[in-house]
């Protein structure tokens, strides 16, 4: 659906990082990324026997990454694999990094807060996504940008599918 008034000045100045102008999938997969990181923030500022906050912050963490990779892997992706250039190569290694991530997810969501390996699953799945991240903005945004793929569908797309993913998805 496409709306004819123009962003408000207030909303566009609470986005910082949005443009003006339609939804744009590069931003929107960005503010993501960034809404995570913020996430991995938190949960290293829990005390150590914050048992309850560990767990909720988790599944949270697991939850938007779930619903952020799966709209990336069928949505995002094969977009940008389509675009041609060398893009199938880093899709690829981008696909393998999502499964490791996932996998790991996984065990996370099945754990307890207690649990012997807990934080140190949550950690090690922090400094995965650093480095996956690390590769999509350097290397895979730059490259859908100059494909000039339709970003304003995609983050459509996206943002539709997003919502259609819960936590017993990421399971
Ligand atoms: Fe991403
Ligand atoms: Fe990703």
């Amino acid at each position: 659906m496409r709306s004819t008034s123009t962003p408000s000045p207030d909303k566009a100045a609470k986005h910082a990082t949005a443009q003006p102008g339609p939804p744009d999938a590069i931003a929107l997969l960005t503010a993501d990324h960034e809404h995570v990181k913020d996430l991995f923030a938190q949960y290293d500022k829990l005390g150590e026997r914050a048992l309850v906050s560990k767990k909720k912050l988790a599944n949270e963490i697991c939850l938007e990454l779930s619903k952020h990779a799966t709209a990336e892997e069928e949505i995002f992706y094969p977009a940008v694999r389509a675009a041609g250039g060398d893009n199938a190569d880093l899709i690829d290694e981008a696909t393998v990094e999502h499964a490791s991530a996932k996998s790991l997810i996984a065990q996370i969501l099945d754990m307890d807060a207690s649990d012997a390996l807990f934080d140190a699953k949550v950690k090690v799945l922090s400094e995965q996504i650093e480095h996956h991240v690390g590769e999509e903005e350097g290397d895979i945004f730059p490259k859908a940008r100059k494909a000039k793929l339709d970003l304003a569908a995609l983050a459509e797309a996206i943002a539709a599918r997003k919502e259609q993913i819960g936590i017993a998805d990421a399971h």
